[in-house]
């Protein structure tokens, strides 16, 4: 949507800035008087000349129209040559005493869906610091996507010019920093664009060439080498044993492939290896799902877009860190050809898996991945995976399931705080590790087991018995990968990007703090 917006940094009043929107924040301050259970609006940082070319009368005004300041809401009036502008766009800051970037990315985002048709617009926002301008374009910039490639006639946006007020305009930081923020948006977006993308379309050969093809054109942008793909076809996974991504793929007309980015620079200060699950299409397999349950089943490759993206955002970034990807891609479909339960399959590693549940096929495809992520001798590896429905019962649609070992759990909740994205630590109990190693008769790993409870946990339990002995994280994003409802804050339905910004924030931190080379285990 915004490719064709032009971003541009600038000084000045909102007053008198000459655009046809200005958007300026309103929070939420409990009143002085103790009697009085209602609250005060107060203009953020950055909208101060607005409401004074309103003067007195402009909180009255904005009560008038029963404007709260509360988080997501949003008023849209027009100025009457009061300022510049021919509208003023509002946007609820909530109660946040200290404003933090993630309340602007949200406020900003709700603001990016109500400019109406304007062809330009100033944000008028916090931006004395770069993370709060960070926060704020980029919260513009992912509020306002759609997914517009099979409409005939896409509502396009208008907005040409963005510009961003801030006092800091002509410091080096900031302008760096806005930088930044158009490459990462990039990445996120075409994270979204992947999951929406309907799964006809995007078969596992598809997705493949189309990571490649994403390589090429960033690539042509850039002065150095950056990212190399690989893409393994069902041959090379056959004879690199990936008996996981090739027996999930096996039901399917369209057959698996597996993506290898290396992105590799002089002064790699640490090695991170990525893993993302990519089910172009879930449908259980002859476990077969109920309908309702395949609706949304396109996102199940999320976890291989948020991984390709991340690792494309790290290298334009430049950060200082190794980073190698793998991309596991198959479609999960019932045929005469698919997996039965009762078939065992043999690892890249060699461990043997008796099937139980072919619809618990996502532990499958990154059992491979995980163990060759491991032969990189990476000094960490993240998993990142629409894994277990049970995760979204235990944490919600929003939050992000992580299980592994302290020391990348701590590196993934220290860079949230950073991105904003929300995540809640799960176990993985010493029960749920039995089980999966001692309760198939026939193979070394029982696959699933038919109980109700705690099934994100035991998925858990599987995928550790290929990492080996490396520092390991998962990421269970089933929820907050894919936005089934209306939109929220900078959130768009559908596909959301969700980790992009995390993992680029892990290896952000790696370079500054590189891991001091002792293993950990929980
Ligand atoms: N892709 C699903 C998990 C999922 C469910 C993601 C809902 C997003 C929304 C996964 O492959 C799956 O089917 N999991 C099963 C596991 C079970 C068979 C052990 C589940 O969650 O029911
Ligand atoms: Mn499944
Ligand atoms: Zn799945």
């Amino acid at each position: 949507m915004w490719p064709m917006t032009t971003i541009t940094l600038r000084t000045g009043s909102p007053a008198n800035t000459k655009v046809d929107v200005v958007v300026i924040g309103v929070a939420q301050k409990p009143s002085k008087s103790a009697k009085d259970a209602s609250t005060e609006l107060e203009v953020a940082p950055g909208g101060e000349a607005v409401a004074e070319a309103y003067g007195r009368k402009f909180v009255p005004l904005l009560r008038s129209f029963e404007f709260r300041g509360a988080a997501n809401e949003v008023l849209r009036i027009p100025t009457n040559g009061l300022i510049k502008a021919s509208q003023l766009v509002i946007v609820g800051l909530g109660t946040q005493a200290d404003l933090d970037p993630e309340v602007i990315r949200r406020a900003v985002g709700v603001a990016a869906r109500n400019v109406g048709n304007a062809a330009s617009v100033a944000l008028a926002m916090p931006a004395e610091e770069a993370q709060m301008m960070k926060a704020a374009v980029g919260g513009f910039l992912a509020g306002g996507y759609t997914y517009t490639a099979y409409k005939s006639k896409p509502k396009d946006s208008q907005i040409s010019d963005l510009i961003v007020l801030s006092p800091l305009a002509r410091n080096k930081e900031m302008i760096a920093a806005l930088a930044e923020t158009k490459q990462l948006n990039q990445a996120i977006m075409k994270a979204r664009d992947w999951v929406n993308c309907p799964p006809n379309t995007l078969p596992p050969a598809t997705f493949a060439t189309q990571a490649q093809e994403w390589a090429t054109t960033l690539q042509a942008d850039s002065a150095q080498a950056l990212v190399t793909t690989e893409v393994f076809d069902e041959a090379d996974l056959g004879e690199l044993g990936c008996g996981g991504i090739l027996g999930v793929g096996q039901g399917s007309t369209q057959p698996p492939r597996l993506v290898k980015l290396t992105y590799a620079p002089d002064d790699a200060k640490a090695v991170l290896a990525l893993v993302g699950k990519g089910i172009t299409f879930d449908s259980g397999g002859l476990s077969i799902k109920p309908a309702g349950g395949m609706a949304a089943m396109k996102s199940d490759m999320a976890g291989a877009a948020t991984v390709i993206a991340a690792t494309h955002a790290i290298a334009q970034l430049g950060l200082p860190i190794k980073v190698v990807t793998f991309a596991p891609m198959a479609e999960n479909m019932p045929s005469g050809t698919a997996i039965r339960p009762g078939d065992v399959l043999t690892m890249h590693n060699g461990k043997t898996v008796e099937i139980s549940n072919t619809d618990a096929e996502g532990r499958l495809i990154l059992a491979d991945a995980l163990s060759l992520a491991t032969e990189e001798k990476p000094d960490l590896i993240i998993d990142v995976a629409t894994l277990t429905g049970a995760c979204i019962v235990a944490l919600g649609e929003k939050i992000a399931g992580i299980f592994g070992d302290d020391s990348v759990l701590s590196r993934v909740k220290a860079a949230a705080t950073v991105s904003g994205e929300l995540f809640w630590p799960l176990p993985i109990p010493e029960d749920k590790r039995d089980e999966v190693t001692q309760d198939s008769r026939i193979a070394d790993l029982l696959q699933h087991k038919f109980v109700r409870w705690g099934g994100s946990l035991y998925a858990a339990a599987f995928l550790e018995q290929f990492t080996d002995t490396t520092p390991w994280a998962h990421l269970d994003i089933a929820g907050p990968s894919f936005n089934t409802g209306g939109p929220w804050g900078q959130t768009p339905p559908g596909g959301t990007g969700f980790g992009v910004s995390t993992l680029v924030e892990v290896a952000r931190a790696l370079a500054t703090k590189p891991p001091t080379g002792e293993t950990d285990s929980v």
